[in-house]
């Protein structure tokens, strides 16, 4: 059970570099179920997430190896997963679906799991493989699919990031063009696109809410470098944001974090983009409202860290959620520290300028974890933060390590201490 002892801390100032995208990385490396040929990922972080579907891909039969921060997914004869629990472990398990359905014929998958933040259905998923000439049978808690795949017209009743990469990839060895309306557009999807196609598929239009696929008859190998983490980025530039300090966060790419830098702007902190990274200075004094959107609206994983963001600041602020139904479980933990934070159906009503006091806080989910977290850098005295599920080792890559590199006065804890 990982707890972290987190003391109120000075300024955060310095470099820290920023990690490759969790959600980037996961399709990426389900992207290598489609070809036979070895599949090498840079920069892959060290999170439990990725181990997880590590796990599942070798559990697929693809052989995995790791070197440093490189991983080589290479599968032969790819099939469905044996073990149930670890697909109900992590949402992007479902990642796995539309690879393995496209590269043999037939795939049985279970229900995915992953973060408790909303019921996370998998419908528009299966509706697109159907679409694409799946036949779908519910065995149990299982899925079974099977069906030659052949190119077809797809709308999504909601761009949903996960569906728009599975169709995307099942669509890349189907038999004929698929194209794919209300489509995700997040950089994420647009970095699944460039890996595809530079594994041989044909796909136009990643980012924009029209994507086209034409199918090929097989991918080969690469080797693939995947995009900066615009949510790790993002919560180091909000620490830096309450503590008023200065933080140059390398390698963060602008454009990935258009929305969150003008809310951050709102609030009275300085922003400049330089060829190596942004740098954040100044502290957060003006509220704000915001309301979380797909791309390249306010990001839903952005939410929690802001909430904090907003404590920070003098008068009330307003953070609607519109993507996720559960996404405000850190309200009532950083209510334990004295935060003043009203929630009416999905929009918190944040008091800020109150003075947080360090108490003891459980970590409810990846990115509530975080926002938890930073509020302890802002809190008084000590706070822990119990996280007996793992959640923020989970996504961020040596989250702690990083905001002490910063200054930040916060280790990581023996429970039994
Ligand atoms: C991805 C991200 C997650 C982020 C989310 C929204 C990964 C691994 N995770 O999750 O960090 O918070 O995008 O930006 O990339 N929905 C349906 N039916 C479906 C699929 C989704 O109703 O079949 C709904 C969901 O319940 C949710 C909304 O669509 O309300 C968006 O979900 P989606 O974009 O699919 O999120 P994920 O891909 O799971």
């Amino acid at each position: 059970m990982a707890s972290y002892l987190i003391r109120h801390s000075p300024r955060l100032s310095g470099e820290v570099e920023v990690s490759a995208a969790k959600n980037a990385v996961l399709p990426i490396l389900a992207a290598g179920l489609l070809t036979e040929d070895p599949l090498i990922v840079r920069q892959v972080p060290h999170i439990t997430d990725v181990e997880m579907l590590l796990q599942i891909l070798r559990d697929c039969g693809a052989e995995v190896s790791r070197s440093g921060s490189d991983v080589s997914v290479c599968a032969m004869q790819p099939q469905s997963p044996h073990h149930e629990e670890t697909m109900r472990r992590l949402r992007a398990s479902i990642l796995i679906l539309g690879p393995i359905l496209a590269r043999t014929g037939s795939a049985c998958v279970g229900l995915p799991g992953g973060c408790a933040i909303g019921q996370r259905p998998i419908d528009l998923h299966m509706k697109g493989l159907q679409a694409l000439g799946a036949q779908v049978h519910a065995v149990g808690g299982m899925r079974q699919l099977s069906g030659r795949l052949t190119g077809a017209r797809i709308y999504l009743d909601l761009p949903s990031v996960g569906a728009t990469e599975n169709l995307m990839m099942a669509a890349t060895l189907a038999q004929g063009d698929t194209t794919i309306e209300n489509a995700a557009k997040e950089p994420e999807v647009v970095d699944l696109a460039n890996c595809l196609n530079l594994m041989g598929a044909r796909i136009a239009g990643a980012g924009t809410g029209t994507v086209t696929v034409h199918g090929v008859e097989r991918l080969h190998g690469a080797v693939y470098h995947p995009i900066p983490d615009r949510v790790e980025a993002g919560t180091l530039l909000c620490a830096s944001a309450i503590t008023e300090g200065s933080v140059l966060v390398r390698g963060a790419c602008a454009e990935h974090v258009r929305s969150l830098l003008f809310k951050l702007q709102e609030t009275g902190v300085g922003i400049r983009e330089t060829p190596c990274g942004i740098r954040l200075s100044g502290t957060a004094i003006a509220p704000f409202e915001l309301r979380t959107l797909a791309y390249p609206g306010f990001p839903t994983d952005m939410q929690a860290p802001m909430t904090v963001v907003a404590l920070k600041c003098h008068g009330q602020s307003l953070l609607q959620e519109t993507v996720f139904e559960n996404r405000f479980m850190h309200v009532a933990e950083l209510a334990r520290l004295g935060a003043r934070i009203r929630v009416e159906n999905n929009v918190a009503m944040v008091d800020g300028g109150t003075e947080l006091k360090g108490g003891v806080l459980k970590s409810t989910d990846l990115r509530a974890g975080a926002a938890m977290m930073l509020a302890g850098l802002i809190a008084t005295g000590e706070t822990i933060l119990q996280d007996p599920s793992g959640h923020i080792e989970r996504g961020y890559q040596d989250l702690p390590e990083k905001l002490r590199s910063l200054g930040a006065d916060i280790e990581k804890i023996d429970d039994r201490a």
